[in-house]
């Protein structure tokens, strides 16, 4: 049998960086634990436009819908601030996840114990906080029908629309339940049903589904905006939250914050299951391309290893060897190893990005 493919599309800005250290740890994996990867790399965002002229080139594309998993780094930059709509960076994200129909994006956002005082709320309020955020990525108003800038009595109009099918829904709606039933069984749904109907036809669905094929799992419902303020006020309240691809995006970023650094949170994204088993999935950090650190070493590999390990458990079923690559993290945290962006008030000398790829891997070596 052929060895796993993983395609790397590193990206902008810090993405490059942070993916040299990946690709340590994938060697790691290879050489240590005899889980080699056939890995094959190629470029999307800005460092394709550069080269092609759009931020996704057909063939990566093809190859994208071939390989066993993607990983992606990051992409943007303000060099490509100008570009138009139709090639801006984000475009080539936005294509993959639409034509690798990656319905369900698994937004973790754990607090670790090491870093419970980085958040920008209360330590207890945080401490031990365990959530798993499951966004719809291939609907809603990021890609409904009509939309664009025109002109109506002399003025311009800018429309976007949030629309949802029946199945769209309920196919999120499993993914989020599956996933409860692995955890800690509940799940909270959020969408405006009080003024949208899509929030409404979310609602019904989320409930057709749970009364059919999930009633052992405990279900909430809540209102986007309530929504975020409850992930503020007392966010171990949740376990799985379930909602649409616009809020989703947004209360992500809000819970990701929960926990410290947003350089530390990883995601995947999952669509249905190809000839071999295995979800078409593609794995990413939270956090952006961070321009203004880029090019110096300083960027935290952590949420992008993380995603890695992520690829371990729901593409290659080796949840024991993610779990060994999170807790060789969680190690390194808590002997005080911090890049840039994990340094306290009382400040300190922040390791670079390579030499926090060099405890990650000593540590795992530790864990053999
Ligand atoms: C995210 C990002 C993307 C999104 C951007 C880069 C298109 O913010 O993955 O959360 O809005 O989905
Ligand atoms: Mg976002």
């Amino acid at each position: 049998m052929s060895n796993p493919s993983l395609l790397i599309l590193a990206g902008d800005g810090i993405g490059p960086e942070v993916m040299d250290q990946v690709k340590r740890v994938i060697d790691w994996f290879g050489e240590k634990r005899d889980m080699a990867f056939d890995v094959s790399e190629d470029l999307v965002g800005g460092a394709a436009y550069d080269k092609h002229g759009v931020p996704l080139h057909d063939d990566t594309m093809a190859k994208a819908q071939e390989v066993d998993a993607v990983l992606l780094g990051a992409v943007g930059g303000p060099a490509y601030d100008d570009l138009d709509f139709s090639v801006k960076p984000e475009r080539g994200l936005l294509r993959l996840r639409k034509e690798m129909d990656l319905f369900a994006n698994l937004r973790p956002a754990q607090c670790f114990d090491a870093l419970a005082d980085f958040s920008s709320l209360k330590k207890d309020i945080v401490a031990g906080l365990d959530i798993m955020i499951v966004r719809e990525l291939t609907s809603g108003v990021y890609f409904g029908e009509p939309r664009g800038i025109h002109v109506e009595n002399n003025e311009r109009v800018g429309v976007n629309t949030q629309r949802y099918t029946e199945s769209e829904i309920a196919r999120a709606a499993r993914a989020a339940f599956d996933l409860a039933r692995k955890r800690g069984n509940k799940v909270c749904s959020m969408e405006k049903a009080n003024v949208m109907e899509s929030g409404i036809l979310w609602r019904d669905v989320v409930n057709e589904i749970h009364q059919a094929e999930y009633s052992d799992v405990e279900l909430s419902h809540m209102y986007a905006d309530n929504g975020a303020m409850q992930l503020v006020r007392a966010p171990k309240q949740f376990d799985v939250i379930l909602t649409d691809n616009l809020f989703g995006d947004i209360l992500s970023d809000c819970a990701a914050m929960l926990t410290g650094s947003l350089g530390m949170l990883p995601s995947a994204s999952l669509g249905a299951p190809m000839a071999n088993g295995r979800p078409k999935a593609m794995y990413e950090p939270v956090h952006g391309s961070a321009p203004d650190i880029s090019g110096q070493g300083k960027a935290n590999p952590i949420a992008c290893i993380l995603s890695f390990a992520m690829a371990l458990r729901y593409s290659f079923d080796q949840g024991a060897e993610a779990t060994r690559l999170e807790s060789a993290i969680e190690k390194v945290l808590a002997d005080g190893a911090r890049t840039g962006d994990l340094m306290g008030p009382d400040g300190g000398t922040p390791m670079s990005t390579t030499q926090m790829g060099d405890v990650i891997l000593s540590a795992l070596d530790a864990s053999l």
